[in-house]
């Protein structure tokens, strides 16, 4: 939610500005903004994509050693050029950047005007760094000093960096419930919402905590203070990060290059956690509290978005495989509805950034409460993984497209291997039901491959679904989330309304809508489930409806049935779904290619949302 990239050093900024904006895009991409410092301070924002604040600026003066870079997700005010950042202070000498929502706004804007400052802006960033300058100027202060003072005064969250005209070899910024990372090169620093502006100069990172406030001075180094004015003692991290991890690869589309990732993201998710050799599953992560989860009376999932459904699949597995009691919730409801918390708890947050607002603010919750949390994330470093008592990361690398894909199956191999290192633990499978879950799992990366072989059923099955107005998506049991995912990725990035539901819960409601014009396509991948879901395609074709089945290879029953079939390698029901989902992937990303749409940067959404 929102991009924010800053460079201090002796390299000319703009153009480590301009590249990392265009790597930090999936965050947000209303408008964008730099602010370049050469003795003034030349402000350029503009509506729109990074490319169109490069056109905007053509051959204007953006000359300087110092910058700060801002792509935007609308919060207060809407996408045009006053409202995007960076945003000047009343005197024009603070120049600031900002993600998150400043809660109290209007009473401090309301205060500022009795003392006689005008805004320019509806957003509550221009009021932020009015209040640093009242400030500063009351007392005479330095930057950080102001910054801080003026943090004391505010309610909300924030990464923001501010720089000041009169003090041009510093750099300040501060975080509070949203990412901050500093790059320390050689006589240079970087900051960034995340690692991919900062991986091509240096590998030196600093994850700033909550509350910190990070002074970068040119030629003396960095200090990080706390809102206290306490001096905090920042940890030098080494990040692994290729290059070519965020970069296309020749694939049009980050989206497209994520999904045919996959074959390899999962096998990573599994290195060193699975041996089918010897036979064992076994989760760094689990070991330190292995007793407690073990023991638990209650799973609690919370997580939002696609990370939800994989919740979903991780209900399935914990119950059918370890027999403990799931429940999964949206962090954004669990977190107001006083829910019952208990130390006998264990709550486990699913997030591929580790930074979504609404899964922090719930784990928060849950941590008072005693319970013992667990983080699933993709994002090293991030705030949900730091918080958590304990987790795993799923190894994916860098997740790029706003559409979530191979985030998901990571979520779900991790989520497999929890469920088989639990199950063993505590007895609830047999030796030889464990040993063949092994062995299956240790094959999913290869069905996988397999499974991308669909793309040309795939892409006649988008051809024929491209114009409609709805969808439906059917799937039960494990595939009942798959289901949900496949409805929610046609929604977001091609614009089209989708609704998953259960296959046999279609007769409560969903049934009336069908006719002629409706596609129905149906996850009747579960063995366990075929007949069930055979009547409820028959149901779906006693009502004209068109089906498209995602079926196991060599189904001659749904081949006969279904108007359109997408065929799929075979496996063990607990790993369904991370064969059942690729199809749903490719099937909104050509659906969405057809329509013109930009899948990497669907309307109105963000990657990462760390507002409310
Ligand atoms: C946003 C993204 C989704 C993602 C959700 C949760 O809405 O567009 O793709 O599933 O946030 O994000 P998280 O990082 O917590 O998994």
């Amino acid at each position: 939610m929102c991009g924010i990239v800053g460079y201090i050093g002796e390299r000319d900024a703009y153009p480590i500005l301009i590249k990392g904006l265009k790597r930090l895009e999936y965050r947000g991409y209303d408008s964008a903004g730099v602010a370049l410092m050469n003795g003034n301070l030349n402000v350029y924002k503009k509506k729109g994509k990074v490319n169109d604040l490069v056109d905007f600026i053509g051959t204007s003066n953006t000359k300087g050693n110092m910058g700060i870079g801002h792509t935007r997700w609308a919060t207060h005010g809407i996408p045009d050029d006053l409202n995007a950042h960076p945003h000047l202070s009343g005197e024009e000498r603070l120049v600031i950047i900002h993600n998150g929502i400043i809660e109290n706004y209007a009473p401090i804007k309301e205060w500022l005007k009795t003392k006689g400052h005008t805004f320019k802006s509806e957003t509550d960033t221009e009021v932020l760094i009015h209040l640093i300058e009242e400030i500063q100027k009351d007392g005479d202060l330095s930057i950080e000093e102001a910054v801080r003072l003026a943090l004391t005064k505010v309610v909300g969250a924030y990464a923001i960096v501010v720089i000041d005209r009169l003090d041009p070899n510093k750099m300040v910024a501060a975080r509070k419930s949203s990412p901050l990372v500093v790059g320390i090169g050689k006589d240079e620093f970087f900051i960034a919402s995340d690692a991919t502006p900062i991986v091509e100069y240096t590998n030196q990172v600093v994850y700033l905590d909550d509350n910190e406030i990070a002074v970068l001075t040119k030629n003396d180094g960095l200090k990080v203070i706390n809102i206290e004015n306490e001096v905090q003692r920042p940890l030098v991290h080494e990040i692994d990060m290729k290059i070519e991890a965020i970069e296309k690869g020749g694939y049009d589309y980050f989206m497209h290059k994520e999904i045919y990732e996959q074959p390899n993201t999962i096998a990573d998710c599994m290195r060193g956690r699975l041996n089918v050799q010897e036979g064992w599953a076994r989760l760094g992560g689990l070991s330190q509290y292995k007793n407690r989860i073990c023991n638990a009376d209650r799973i609690i999932i919370v997580a939002c978005g696609t990370s939800w459904h994989s919740g979903l699949i991780a209900e399935y597995l914990f119950e059918d495989l370890a027999r403990i009691p799931v429940e999964v919730e949206y962090a954004s409801e669990f977190r107001y509805r006083n829910p019952i918390i208990s130390e006998k708890d264990v709550v486990i947050a699913i997030s591929q950034s580790g930074e979504t607002a609404d899964t922090l603010a719930a784990l928060e919750l849950a941590k008072k409460q005693g319970a013992l949390t667990y983080g699933i994330c993709n994002v090293v470093g991030s705030s949900i993984a730091r918080v958590t008592d304990s987790g795993s990361y799923i190894h994916a690398g860098p997740e790029i497209g706003v559409a979530s894909t191979k985030a998901f199956t990571g979520q779900v191999t991790l989520l497999s291997l929890m469920a088989l290192t639990i199950a063993y633990e505590r007895g609830t499978i047999s030796t030889n039901r464990y040993q063949e879950l092994i062995s299956e799992l240790g094959r999913i990366p290869k069905k996988v491959e397999e499974t991308l072989k669909c793309d040309d059923q795939v892409k006649v099955v988008s051809e024929k679904m491209k114009d409609s107005s709805n969808a439906l998506y059917l799937g039960r049991g494990y595939n009942f989330p798959v289901a949900l995912e496949g409805a929610l990725k046609l929604k977001e990035i091609s614009y089209i309304h989708a609704e998953g539901y259960p296959a046999a819960e279609m007769k409560h409601g969903p049934i009336a809508l069908i006719d002629e014009n409706m596609p129905v396509v149906v996850v009747a991948t579960n063995p366990s489930a075929h007949e069930k879901i055979v009547s409820n395609v028959q149901e779906v074709k006693a009502r004209k409806g068109v089906v498209i089945a995602i079926v196991n290879e060599g189904d001659s029953v749904l081949k006969e049935i279904a108007d359109l079939v997408i065929e799929i390698p075979l496996t063990l029901e607990p790993f369904t779904p991370l064969l059942s989902v690729i199809p749903m992937q490719l099937l909104s990303y050509h659906i969405a290619v057809m329509r013109g749409c930009n899948v990497d940067q669907p309307r109105n959404l963000a990657k990462s949302v760390t507002v409310e």
